[in-house]
């Protein structure tokens, strides 16, 4: 009798623990309007450590393929995860870049200091034909960031001339000498950055003064109207898109967002990037998924002044930023990266794409070497890091109509700290597939999401993993798959409902049909 009483309990027991485990989600698939741009998965190139120089540009004698001496085996990869544009030339460098020394015969053109990022001396062999080579290789859209901090506003004029005009003109007989005929019709054009700060420390009111002034001088000429993008706030800065949307409007396409996530909260002592315990895992995820927050609040001030939504909010560096690896210059940035990395990527893509209305770019803070990278070179030898491989498999969304979800995650805890444990988007693509990415947060637990497709006719399921044994999992020149992509298993149909058991620590993406 004693037996038969603790077996029912325990069979009880299991199943209120199963349903409670169980998430409901659902995905909205009635006549989905808002498109998730693929702007929202670009990158950022900027003149600091290792990104350009050793990175995508190297030298002549180093024994990789190359054009010029651009990486071809760079990218060759960038491709395969469709990049859809690069930002350049900063960051903080874009606010004391002068164009003119980055043209013309490369022996000839002046040196400068490159005083944000270690003082080292910038030879300017790689400037705006380079960049612009760069891009039609990896056939995406450049993203110009205009100097407003040390430069004039004849001087950003002209490089706009200089790019974009097709007539004839002194600039356009100069770009001809220089080897480009026909213009290259930049659109994504950023008026200055991090105006408040690196870009010269001035005030929303100032700031708007002089953006009315510079981008009353950056043309519109044939075939390339400019998508200018304000200096917007440093985080949780709400009083700057307060003001800048009051001064300039819907003058600007774009207002600009920067935020980072920093493991510890901390400046002054960022936290490691590979050795970490998950009190400091789960502070980092809660940083992380303030970008929700932010979003949202901006996305308030913005609607007031501008509610048909037609401004974009342009998050132009986002990422996890460490301390540098231990023994690398600490101006260049250089960090490695991790599961936890990825799992910071696949959410904040996730956030990116459910409020896909207002945003429509990004850009990860940075592409190579620096910071949340997506690859790591040393020599003529590229690691692709665990962010690489969310962008591979995140790919899926860029253009697709977004499917809005509602879910009630259970909950992560770890001491005092409390988080979502899943997050989710989902969209649908031209040819009728439904793509949902989920990432599971939780250190220890698999959880069991059951999904009604809401107006979805579907048959099939597959879908890729990206997951490790520990959160501090990375990938590293010896041992380059730690941390990759995988086939996975544990998603099935149930009727009209998806059932899936998304593991600890990792990130999925399902494709129905
Ligand atoms: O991405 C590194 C730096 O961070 C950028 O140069 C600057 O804009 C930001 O502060």
């Amino acid at each position: 009798m004693k037996s038969f009483f603790v077996s029912v309990c325990f069979i009880v027991l299991s199943i209120a623990m199963y349903s409670q485990s169980e998430v409901k989600l659902i995905v909205n698939g009635h006549d989905p309007k808002t498109i998730i741009s693929k702007h929202i998965y670009g990158h950022f190139s900027e003149h600091l450590g290792r990104c350009i120089y050793d990175g995508f540009w190297v030298n002549d004698s180093m024994n990789v393929p190359k054009k010029d001496r651009i990486r071809l085996d760079i990218v060759e990869v960038l491709k395969k995860i469709k990049i859809p544009n690069l930002r350049w030339p900063g960051g903080c460098f874009a606010d004391e870049y002068h164009w003119r020394d980055g043209i013309g015969p490369r022996k000839q053109r002046p040196t400068m200091i490159n005083t944000n990022w270690g003082n080292v001396t910038e030879d300017n062999s790689f400037g705006t034909h380079e960049f612009l080579e760069l891009c039609s290789l990896l056939n995406c859209e450049p993203y110009i960031t205009g100097n407003v901090g040390s430069g004039t506003v004849e001087e950003m004029s002209k490089w706009i001339e200089y790019l974009n005009f097709d007539g004839l003109s002194p600039l356009t007989t100069l770009r001809k000498e220089n080897g480009t005929d026909k213009p290259w019709n930049v659109k994504f054009w950023g008026v200055g950055n991090e105006s408040w700060g690196c870009g010269g420390n001035m005030t929303p009111e100032y700031y708007s003064d002089q953006f009315k002034r510079y981008a009353a001088f950056a043309k519109n000429y044939p075939n390339a109207r400019l998508k200018k993008i304000a200096t917007g706030p440093n985080s949780e800065d709400y009083n700057w898109t307060d003001v800048i949307m009051k001064n300039i409007g819907s003058r600007m396409w774009g207002l600009s967002l920067h935020f980072y996530t920093i493991p510890t909260g901390s400046w002054a002592h960022k936290g490691t990037a590979t050795a970490f315990d998950e009190k400091e895992y789960i502070n980092t995820m809660k940083n992380c998924l303030k970008m929700d927050e932010m979003i949202s609040k901006h996305s308030t001030i913005m609607d007031k002044y501008d509610p048909e939504k037609k401004v974009s909010l342009v998050v132009d560096e986002w990422g996890v930023w460490t301390d540098v690896e231990p023994g690398t210059n600490p101006a260049f940035l250089y960090q490695q990266n991790s599961l936890r990395d990825a799992l910071i990527a696949g959410t904040t893509l996730n956030i990116f794409n459910n409020h896909a209305e207002r945003v429509r770019l990004a850009n990860l803070a940075q592409t190579i070497n620096v910071l949340q990278s997506l690859i790591l070179t040393k020599g003529n030898q590229i690691l692709l890091t665990p962010t690489y491989y969310v962008f591979d498999l995140y790919k899926v969304h860029q253009d697709a109509k977004l499917l809005p979800i509602q879910i009630n995650s259970p909950s992560y805890n770890n001491g005092d700290v409390k988080i979502s444990a899943v997050n989710v988007s989902a969209s649908q693509d031209s040819t009728g597939a439904v793509h949902i990415s989920f990432v599971n947060l939780d250190a220890t637990k698999t959880i069991n999401i059951k999904t009604a497709l809401e107006g979805i006719n579907w048959k099939t399921v597959e879908g890729k993993i990206i997951t490790s044994a520990k959160f501090t999992d990375i990938n590293t020149f010896e041992k380059p798959n730690t941390v990759v992509s995988a086939v996975f298993k544990n998603a099935r149909k149930e009727g009209n409902d998806l059932l899936v058991e998304l593991p600890a620590l990792s990130v999925v993406v399902l494709e129905l049909k």
